[in-house]
């Protein structure tokens, strides 16, 4: 995969698969697998870290997952997250920061929001860094949306987004992450555009989607959002090993012979 063969997809109507990683082990396996593209999001702050929310996500964070990353994921196209304010400083700053992102094995960069990124997105392409845009329920925003809360919903905050998509397909995004919108919306973004859009929280008419690793294998606890599914419930198939484990070893079963030198 690479920026083409999005826009590829886009136009033959063959759906984006996406799906975050944060380190080499998952990357191995998911480089086995077909799906499209990984990202390297700052939930990592939260699946890796535990943080209750992304914005303790720092670039040196970033770089060190996505630097793992990259060590596992074979061909897979990598999407590196900016994290929160890391690009809101200084034009040298904010591409300092992308440059520690892309040395690290990103091949591509996401922001969230659009107002005011337009200038550094534009900056960032020129230099050589393809740019993912990401809008609708932005979690680095979520203090000034009050909360993890759908977005969209009024006709002014539907045809705000519309404007903040067009921008961000104007300023040079390859493509758009829509996070946290009613579907018919997420519809409607994404027939507007010529790049194409990746939903999550946006109904089924994006042209792909991406979940969090840990909510699509059933390893999430705690927030389970309405868009989330999981195909696998992998908490209960971990609990499960690390519990026969722990039997054979008070039972004495393992190790057994062939596990012997
Ligand atoms: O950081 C992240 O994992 C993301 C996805 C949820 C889209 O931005």
């Amino acid at each position: 995969m690479n920026i083409f063969d999005f826009q590829k997809k886009k136009i033959s109507g063959e759906k984006i698969s996406m799906v975050t990683c944060y380190d080499y082990t998952s990357a191995r396996i998911l480089a086995e697998t077909s799906i499209d593209c990984l990202l390297v999001g700052d939930t990592a702050a939260m699946t890796m870290h535990g943080y209750k929310d992304t914005l303790p996500a720092t670039i040196e964070m970033m770089k060190y997952h996505i630097a793992a990353v990259s060590r596992g994921a074979g061909k897979k196209f990598i999407i590196g997250d900016m994290p929160f304010a890391s690009y809101r400083k200084s034009f040298s700053d904010n591409i300092t920061a992308a440059q520690v992102l892309m040395q690290a094995g990103a091949h591509a960069i996401k922001l969230e929001g659009a107002a005011g990124n337009q200038d550094f997105i534009r900056h960032m392409t020129e230099t050589g860094i393809p740019v993912m845009g990401h809008i609708g329920l932005t979690p680095q925003f979520m203090h000034m949306l009050g909360g993890f809360k759908v977005q969209g919903k009024t006709q002014s905050s539907a045809e705000r987004l519309k404007e903040d998509v067009l921008m961000l397909q104007e300023a040079g995004c390859f493509a758009l992450v829509i996070e946290g919108v009613p579907a018919a919306l997420g519809t409607e973004l994404t027939k507007l555009l010529s790049i194409p859009t990746i939903g999550i929280g946006a109904g089924p008419h994006t042209d792909g989607q991406v979940l969090v690793l840990q909510d699509l294998l059933g390893l999430t606890l705690d927030l389970k959002p309405k868009f989330v599914k999981a195909f696998v419930d992998g908490y209960d198939q971990f609990k499960n090993g690390i519990e026969a484990y722990v039997q054979a070893v008070n039972s004495g079963g393992f190790p057994s012979d062939e596990h012997c030198y």
